[in-house]
């Protein structure tokens, strides 16, 4: 893993961050160096499976641990408050849940749809509801989530899934000209291909072992550990002034 930003590791030390979706893939890698960065972290899975991993890996580091499925949106608010009032104010939230869908439109129905709306997006911005309400965060709470180039280039059989990267974008743009007045900032990182469980288990379903994404992502497939750099620094102070974006992290994908 590539080391911290060095000048953060003050302000990381300090903080309490909440990762959604912390249990594999990019939110585990980032909260691996949170916490060995001393943060305090609250690490969010859905599974049962995905809460086993963050307890075994994170027990007796002193975090603390909120399971809750995001395909339920009306019942996140009951549980989060109450790991709320445990944990105490937020400095910054990272979002990593990441339902994929991959079906043509024949194939979609409303219950698809708006399951991955619930999972990818309403969840999302209901967390945000209940961590902008006072005494909930401190001023400077930085907030992140990952979108996707499938928002912004489009491909075949990914509309849904694209259209809630596309949706996180742009609430963000609107949230971030609310949010300021509060001292919150809120950004978005888009991501490329990056070698995660779930870009694995895609490859290996596919015939087609050869990537076409990474033709055009000319700079290769992306580590986690690229990510979590980006993270750090939007979380941190040092990007104080960046507010509303969609900060690419995508090999060159999009340029
Ligand atoms: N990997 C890539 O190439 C890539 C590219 C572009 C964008 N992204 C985005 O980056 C983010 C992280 O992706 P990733 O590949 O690192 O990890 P991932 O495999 O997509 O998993 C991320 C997390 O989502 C959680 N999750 C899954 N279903 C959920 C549900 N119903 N409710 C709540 N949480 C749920 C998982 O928890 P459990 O373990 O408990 O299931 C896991 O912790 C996602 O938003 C993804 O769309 C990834």
């Amino acid at each position: 893993m590539t080391e911290a930003i060095p000048y953060d590791r003050g302000f990381i030390q300090r903080k309490k961050i909440l990762i959604t979706g912390a249990s594999k893939g990019i939110g585990f890698a980032l909260a691996k160096e949170l916490d060995s960065k001393g943060t305090s972290l609250l690490l969010h899975a859905s599974s049962e499976e995905g809460y086993e991993r963050l307890w075994t890996h994170f027990e007796g580091r002193g975090h603390a641990f909120w399971q809750a499925d995001f395909f339920k949106p009306h019942e996140i608010e009951a549980s989060l408050q109450s790991v709320l009032d445990d944990f105490g104010p937020l400095d910054g939230f990272v979002n990593c849940v990441g339902v994929r869908l991959r079906r043509p439109v024949n194939l979609l129905n409303v219950s698809i749809i708006q399951d991955t709306f619930n999972a990818n997006f309403t969840s999302y911005l209901e967390v945000i509801r209940l961590i902008t309400k006072k005494k909930r965060f401190q001023s400077g709470l930085s907030i992140l989530s990952i979108s996707s180039i499938s928002a912004h280039s489009g491909a075949a059989g990914v509309s849904i899934y694209a259209a809630t990267k596309g949706a996180l974008e742009s609430a963000t743009r609107c949230l971030a000209k609310e949010l300021y007045k509060k001292e919150i900032r809120i950004n978005i990182i888009v991501c490329g291909q990056v070698n995660t469980e779930a870009y694995q288990a895609l490859m290996n379903s596919k015939e087609d072992k050869q990537d076409a994404v990474l033709e055009r992502q000319y700079m290769g497939l992306l580590q986690p550990s690229n990510l979590v750099n980006a993270c750090i620094f939007l979380l941190s102070e040092s990007s104080c002034f960046i507010n509303g974006t969609s900060f690419p992290a995508d090999g060159g994908y999009l340029q």
